[in-house]
């Protein structure tokens, strides 16, 4: 098997973050987050190339770190954008493509090796997590409904494609003007099967800052480890 190609969207600007150097660009550890994640992803055999899709005025300060391996494109307005413009520098022989967000620094190796193969066997995949509250939809102030707990699962990343499938599903939400916020929702909402793999508590996506300050506590217990 051919290696797979890593989307990493990295153009968002962190609103719910606040501050202003995107939250992706901030310190862990001494490095910027986004740093941490595109250099676990280069350790891994089975990765073949790294896209980074960072917004059009940061893309200068950061293009020549590009190599054979990681590269730097513009990203877009919404998440799926920079998707797809990462998913243009894509190299033929990648039959199988990572998403991950640029903000999710301990996903592990495990899960990441489970979902390639889960996606050469499905056609895509995405880490999954029961959730642990109770979700209302809720109109304003109200509750209109509460679904079943146990069938409600928060979706994480690496989510994983057969790089054709990715195409299609990406090329049919932008013709639709579809603003979904993750590419496995979309998969399925165009009729391909995907896989649920069992995701991670330690995984979880640096929004806030007090995730931040979680994620530093992480990162010590990890390199003492
Ligand atoms: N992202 C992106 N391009 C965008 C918007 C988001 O590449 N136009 C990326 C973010 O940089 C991040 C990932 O998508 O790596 C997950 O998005 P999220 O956590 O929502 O980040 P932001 O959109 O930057 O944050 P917020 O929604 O709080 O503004
Ligand atoms: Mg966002």
């Amino acid at each position: 098997m051919s290696g797979a190609a890593v989307i990493i969207p990295a153009a968002g600007s962190g609103t719910r973050f606040g501050g202003d150097l995107p939250k992706q660009f901030r310190e862990l550890a001494g490095k910027p987050i986004v740093q941490h994640v595109i250099e676990r992803f280069l350790l891994d055999e089975r990765v073949a190339q790294v896209i980074v899709a960072v917004a059009e005025p940061l893309l200068a300060v950061v293009r020549q770190e590009s190599s054979d391996r990681v590269h730097f494109v513009a990203g877009g307005a919404s998440r799926l954008q920079s998707v797809s413009r990462g998913l243009e520098a894509v190299r033929d022989e990648c039959d199988i493509v990572a998403v991950h967000d640029a903000v999710r620094p301990f996903f592990a190796t495990s899960t990441f090796h489970a979902l390639l193969d889960a996606a050469v066997a499905a056609g895509a995949s995405f880490p999954g997590l029961p959730v642990t509250d109770t979700i209302h939809i809720v109109d304003g102030s109200r509750i209109l409904s509460t679904p079943e707990r146990r069938m409600l699962y928060a979706a994480q990343t690496p989510q994983c494609f057969r790089t054709a499938i990715l195409r299609d599903v990406l090329a049919r939400a932008a013709q639709n003007d579809d603003d979904a916020t993750d590419e496995a929702g979309l998969a399925a909402r165009y009729g391909y099967p995907v896989a649920l793999v069992a995701g991670d508590p330690m995984n979880f996506k640096i929004t806030r800052p007090e995730d931040l300050i979680v994620a530093e506590r992480v990162f010590e217990r990890w390199s003492t480890e």
